[in-house]
């Protein structure tokens, strides 16, 4: 009736795209939705110009959120919710010196991310950018079978290739699931470097290792992670700390028959430096999702001119499943941000 107050109404700013979970915000009445509804990256300038009032934002990984974004909004914004697990795109002191929360899509991922760096692994040792581009290319008709056309090195142990040592840069939890996949394929070792400063994880460790029916579960220093993975899966977060970790002195120690996957982030791989291990034959392939200088990364970069280099668009997690529940938890996530509550899902900062 008149005598009511009307309730306060947010307004909420999406620069993705949340699929079939848009309505759980768009048919509340209590709040305005704003989305980009355009098929590319949401544009800077859009954001800036709607973000205005805004108390709650939704991103992607995409979409940097810094002061100036901040400073758009204005004092309403409370919370950005962003359907990732990584958050280097976001400014987190702006955050905190603004107390604005933020939501993220940790675990939903996991699985789907360790079954494409299994992929990406299989695909680098076993050779499957170059042989499916070679029938792309008509070239079966001709092809002259021998049997060695096509090998590389097997991931799977065998009576007579007994011992597999996988890396991980990065040892969290998509690492462990790579593991656990890995394990079904009778790898014996896993080496990883812990993070600078990290605590004791021997107990941890034993408890995989046994789980997991490996023979050693241990911490190394990286010249060692380089010098013994067969298989070496960077799975570290972004940022300064990690940024060119694998560099040319470290592709140098590599096997010529081990392979490099990266799940993570691109900048913790200098680009020129592994084409160069490629060409060079240091080590004998690489299966990429995230690459430096992407979303540039066309059939003239470096690295998807190598041969042995399979290069994916940054497809990790993209399972329809997965990517249906990260949309709709990056949809709570912002709807609680905005009304006050506590956010199913957000970060410590
Ligand atoms: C992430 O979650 O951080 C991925 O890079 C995008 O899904």
């Amino acid at each position: 009736s008149s005598s009511q107050t009307s309730p306060t109404r947010h307004k909420i700013v999406v620069c993705t795209d949340l699929g079939p979970t848009l309505p759980l915000l768009t048919e509340r009445h209590d709040i305005d939705v704003v989305s980009w509804n355009e098929p590319r990256r949401c544009d800077r300038a859009w954001m800036l110009q709607n973000a205005v009032g805004a108390s709650g934002l939704v991103v992607c990984f995409q979409n940097i959120v810094d002061r100036e974004v901040v400073d758009a909004a204005g004092p309403n914004l409370r919370v950005v919710s962003t359907i990732s697990v990584g958050y280097e795109h976001i400014n987190l002191k702006v955050m905190a010196d603004h107390g604005i929360q933020v939501g993220y899509t940790p675990d939903i991922l996991t699985d789907a991310v360790a079954d494409s760096a299994v992929m990406l692994a299989l695909m680098a040792t076993r050779r499957a950018g170059q042989s499916y581009t070679f029938v792309k290319d008509n070239q079966w008709p001709t092809f002259h079978w021998t049997p060695f056309a096509f090998c590389g090195p097997q991931i799977s142990t065998t009576s007579f290739s007994p011992t597999r040592t996988v890396g991980f840069l990065g040892f969290g939890r998509i690492a462990h699931a790579v593991l656990k996949r890995l394990s079904a394929f009778g790898v014996t070792h896993c080496i990883y470097t812990p993070r600078p400063g990290a605590p004791d994880q021997s107990a941890r460790d034993e408890n995989l290792r046994s789980t997991l029916n490996l023979v050693s579960v241990a911490p190394v220093d990286l010249e060692t992670l380089a010098r013994k993975s067969d298989v070496l899966f960077l799975l570290a977060p972004g940022g300064e700390a990690t940024r060119h970790l694998i560099d040319e002195s470290f592709l140098r120690l590599m096997r010529p028959t081990s392979v490099l996957v990266n799940n993570g982030r691109g900048s913790v791989v200098d680009s020129t430096a592994l084409a160069k291990a490629l060409k060079e034959g240091w080590i004998w392939g690489a299966g990429l999702d995230v690459v430096e200088e992407e979303p540039q990364v066309g059939p003239e970069h470096l690295l998807v001119k190598e041969p042995k280099c399979v290069v994916l668009p940054h497809i990790g997690s993209a399972a329809l499943e997965t990517r249906e529940e990260m949309a709709r938890l990056t949809a709570r996530n912002v709807l609680a941000g905005v009304l006050g509550e506590r956010l199913p899902v957000g970060l410590d900062y």
